[in-house]
């Protein structure tokens, strides 16, 4: 059973048509803070997002939008509903900054519902953390881990730097975010970027507030599964950043083709995401896995973070997320993707500590590595409830859920374990579509940037690895695979197999 959930999924070439719908790009630009509004398009539409947050300066505004309702169609298309429209739905601004500030129920259900006191995106079945103001706090912390490991916004801050600040007076620069959640990355890299404009998308609605943002960040809302096909013409990207949206997406080889088609000539794409088992000090060694008998009592000493990452991988492929062709194709890197210029792919992994125990002979690196360290240990405190939903949906229960947390909490607090998360990275250009073309300048240094360190200060930090071929990331990715072969089988699994025994 496990074998076949680890297994790749199939890669494909591209999507196809119907995967992919295509539609014009034309876009209704909303003039009205709060509102959010739709560009049309035949089956499917684009919201694009103006506020969401709103700050006591705005209280007073009452704003209109346009009303729509959701086809009956399995994750289908947006469409204006002539009965129900009335042209405008009131969003109220309050004070509160908060998601709660729509008062339009029908606006509401549109992008996120409820289950359990948090809020879900409504838009995609399949991914499902919340959408919520807590799991926003969580995300900024893990932004932060992210920029404190990456040494800058993204791993290979060196290419983005010589595309988005060219020495000479070129063509307007653009980045895409694909799955943005609390829009932190969008913003800070349109802040870094005042010359970029840069288009974030999500499912839900970010936590945007008009008097925060950037005049030159958009935020869009939209499923990825549905198709880019808007994208490939003359809206092309010179970047596009993806990072842990795996468990949303339903084919990842062929989302991976389709936000290719999206980068213009030289333009760098970034995939990013995590891995659910937790390794030792060395990146390979997976840590114990946490267990216990029928009556909840822990046997052994293994940790609860890892039971629960484990068993939150196995439920999301049984909700249909395309976990395993996320590992294989993050893992494997762009190697062999054929819009890709093969000398610019690297594949890496990089690892954050969880909680502040790296020791370093460099003291500023040691605080860094803690800092990374510590804002981890929260992010997973959090995470280890955020993920409850989709465990419940899978028939492990509430009073189950609550004990492994607590000893996730415990484990945490009291650093029981020096563990590090995985992050499976892969960048690449897109070739130069004209034969006769300059070579593409791919990556001058060769190596993944950590943080910057006083130039007394050499580096201790090692927790990365950088492939340069499809071997090596293979190498990697199998030693990986085959120590972690031992790990017991979720409860998840055995549910779900007896369950199938039973029919
Ligand atoms: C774990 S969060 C990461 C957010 C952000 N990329 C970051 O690193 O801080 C994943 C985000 O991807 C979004 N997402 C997942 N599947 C998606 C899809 N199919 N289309 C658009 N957004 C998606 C989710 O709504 C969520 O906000």
């Amino acid at each position: 059973m496990e074998k076949n959930l680890e297994d790749s999924s199939a890669r494909s070439q591209g999507p196809s048509e119907q995967e992919s719908p295509g539609r014009p790009s034309a876009t209704v630009t909303p003039t009205q803070p709060g509102s959010v509004a739709l560009s049309f398009a035949p089956g499917r539409a684009r919201y694009d997002q103006v506020a969401y947050n709103f700050t006591p300066s705005q209280g007073a505004t009452s704003t209109s939008g346009t009303s729509y309702y959701r086809s009956k169609r399995k994750g289908g298309a947006w469409s204006r509903d002539p009965d129900k429209d009335d042209g405008k739905t009131d969003i109220t601004a309050t004070t509160d900054a908060s998601f709660y500030s729509y008062h339009s129920s029908r606006d509401l259900a549109a992008f996120v519902r409820e289950m359990d006191g948090r809020m879900f995106n409504n838009q995609n079945e399949l991914y499902m953390l919340p959408s919520d103001n807590q799991e926003f706090q969580r995300l900024q912390k893990q932004h932060y881990a992210f920029v404190l490991s990456e040494g800058g916004l993204t791993p290979c801050q060196h290419i983005v730097e010589s595309i988005l600040r060219p020495s000479d007076e070129g063509e307007p620069r653009s980045v895409l975010d694909l799955g943005c959640g609390s829009g932190i990355w969008a913003i800070e890299m349109a802040k870094e970027y005042p010359n970029a404009s840069i288009v974030a998308l999500d499912l839900a609605p970010a936590p945007i507030d008009l008097e925060n943002i950037p005049p030159n960040c958009r935020f869009e809302i939209d499923d990825v599964n549905l198709g880019l096909s808007h994208y490939h013409g003359n809206s092309r990207f010179d970047i596009i950043h993806t990072r842990c949206i795996g468990s949303g997406i339903n084919n990842y080889a062929n989302m991976m083709r389709d936000v290719e088609a999206c980068l213009k000539p030289g333009g760098l794409v970034i995939f990013i995401d995590g891995d659910m088992r937790m390794y030792e000090e060395d990146g390979v060694t997976p840590v114990p896995v946490g267990e216990e008998d029928e009556n909840g009592v822990e046997i052994g000493e293994g940790s609860w973070l890892h039971r629960i990452a484990r068993e939150v991988r196995y439920a999301a492929i049984y909700r249909g997320s395309d976990v395993p062709g996320l590992e294989d194709c993050i893992d494997l890197g762009l190697f062999g993707h054929p819009l890709i210029e093969p000398s610019s792919i690297r594949a890496a992994s990089l690892y954050t500590p969880i909680g502040p125990w790296p020791e370093s002979p460099y003291a500023s690196e040691q605080q860094q590595l803690r800092y990374a360290g510590a804002l981890m240990r929260q992010d997973l405190i959090q995470l280890s409830r955020a993920w409850h939903p989709i465990l419940k949906v899978s028939g492990i229960d509430q009073a189950t859920l609550d004990r492994w947390s607590e000893r996730v909490d415990k484990e945490l607090l009291t650093g029981k374990f020096k563990m590090l998360w995985h992050w499976r990275t892969t960048w690449g250009r897109r070739k130069l579509e004209d034969p006769d073309g300059q070579p593409i300048d791919t990556t001058p240094e060769d190596t993944i940037q950590t943080y910057d360190l006083p130039d007394e200060a050499p580096r201790a930090y090692n927790f990365f690895r950088m492939f340069t071929t499809a071997q090596e990331a293979a190498a990697f990715r199998e030693l990986r695979t085959e120590k972690a072969k031992h790990l017991p089988l979720p409860l998840v699994v055995k549910m779900y197999e007896e369950a199938q025994s039973t029919v």
